[in-house]
């Protein structure tokens, strides 16, 4: 059914591709998009050598982490997605000297971003050699991810610092991806279990009437709701556009993994509120907060639009009419593609996308690149050309 769909919005894409750009053009544009990227990537792969850590960011200067931080596994997979995108050995090559740095984080419990951290890595590594070792790390990772889960409260617990009593974060959809693939692998459905039960409390808790998330809700250890706020958004109940983009991508994937029709139902809820946003501008590029007050002098957040973009491909393929998805995609796409985003080759600290926007509230990260954007905008320009029926490798 799923290849079915795929088939069809793909021939559908590219009989009618909607936009005023020429079929041929927007091809020229990604393309180009992907030999920037490599370029990109080919230096800073070089340049952090010597370093022990991933490059983050950029401002107020360069920022480079250690695997503990939660960005620490997207500087490896945009490696792993550089090589699936050119088939640039040498890429390949960085990808596994870059993922082996994180070889540690498996046994790490202290935060819930593992998914972020291991599969964006590791889950590369394993999709392109399908060696047992990434497999093992995978689901040792999981094992250290599930023990945040107190069956009392029945979600992943977020973090452990703050005011909060046990907080979760929209951001923790993301995190499910990594334990489905472990139930499949293993054939034990404890980890499918525990994502099945985050995401559905979450549906619950996290949604306003109109579809949009709150970015933190905390838990009293009965599972009662403590509080519903925000950390990184502009305020309580505003709509941080990063957030909508969680959970756009991360209910269209609890889809896919499980066939359950009220996560399709309710990532089409989130994506048209995303899409239908008067407070989206005409590029389509969100301000970093659907509710910023400057705006439209706030900030653009490419980031989101990147995880907007690959979800939205996503999802365009599960529904019968996901024409409309695809072609916001595109446009989300092409845009990001553009001078106005695309960092010229030897420039933006080795980024690949500019403008993005990390934690406003706490005046750190602003229109900066961010490694997380660069990820997703390279995985949306992977899915859009298979998609589109045309192989990376190729043009
Ligand atoms: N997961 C943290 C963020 O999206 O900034």
């Amino acid at each position: 059914m799923k290849k079915h769909l795929h088939f069809l919005v793909g021939l559908t894409a590219l009989l009618a591709v909607g936009c005023s750009t020429p079929t041929d053009s927007k091809i020229e544009i990604v393309k180009r998009g992907i030999d920037h990227a490599r370029y990109q990537l080919t230096q800073a792969a070089a340049e952090f050598d010597t370093l022990a850590g991933f490059p983050r960011s950029l401002m107020p200067k360069f920022k480079e982490v250690a695997p503990k931080d939660w960005t620490s596994g997207f500087f490896p997979g945009s490696l792993w997605l550089g090589y699936e995108l050119t088939g640039d050995e040498n890429l390949r090559a960085e990808a596994e000297k870059y993922t082996k740095r994180l070889e540690g984080i498996q046994f790490y419990k202290g935060t819930h971003d593992l998914g972020f951290m291991v599969f964006c890595s590791f889950g590369h590594q394993q999709l392109n050699l399908k060696d047992e070792h990434s497999a093992e790390v995978i689901v040792e990772a999981s094992k250290s991810l599930i023990s945040r889960c107190d069956p009392k409260v029945g979600l992943i617990r977020s973090w452990d610092f703050g005011k909060w009593n046990y907080p979760v974060i929209i951001d923790n959809m993301m995190n499910l991806e990594m334990l489905f693939w472990a139930s499949k692998h293993t054939g034990d459905p404890v980890y499918r279990d525990v994502a099945v039960r985050h995401a559905d409390i979450t549906m619950v808790n996290h949604f306003r009437e109109d579809a949009s998330s709150y970015h933190v809700v905390s838990y009293n250890n009965d599972g009662t709701v403590e509080s519903q706020g925000t950390f990184q958004g502009y305020a309580d109940d505003s709509a941080w556009a990063r957030g909508q983009g969680w959970g756009l991508y991360g209910y269209t994937m609890c889809f896919r993994e499980t066939g359950d029709r009220k996560y399709l139902d309710h990532a089409e809820r989130i994506a048209q509120f995303v899409m239908n946003h008067p407070a989206t501008p005409e590029d389509r590029i969100p301000y970093w907060d659907y509710n910023a007050p400057d705006i439209p002098a706030a900030p653009r957040d490419a980031s989101a639009a990147a995880v907007m973009a690959s979800g939205l491909f996503e999802l365009s393929t599960l529904v019968e009419d996901g024409q409309k998805y695809f072609d916001y995609a595109e446009q989300l796409l092409l845009t990001l593609s553009s001078d106005k985003y695309l960092a010229a080759k030897g420039t933006n600290g080795g980024f690949v996308l500019m403008h993005s926007v990390g934690h406003w509230p706490a005046t750190s990260e602003i229109d900066t690149p961010l490694n997380y954007a660069d990820y997703y905008y390279l995985e949306a320009v992977s899915r859009y050309l298979k998609l589109r029926g045309i192989d990376p490798r190729t043009i």
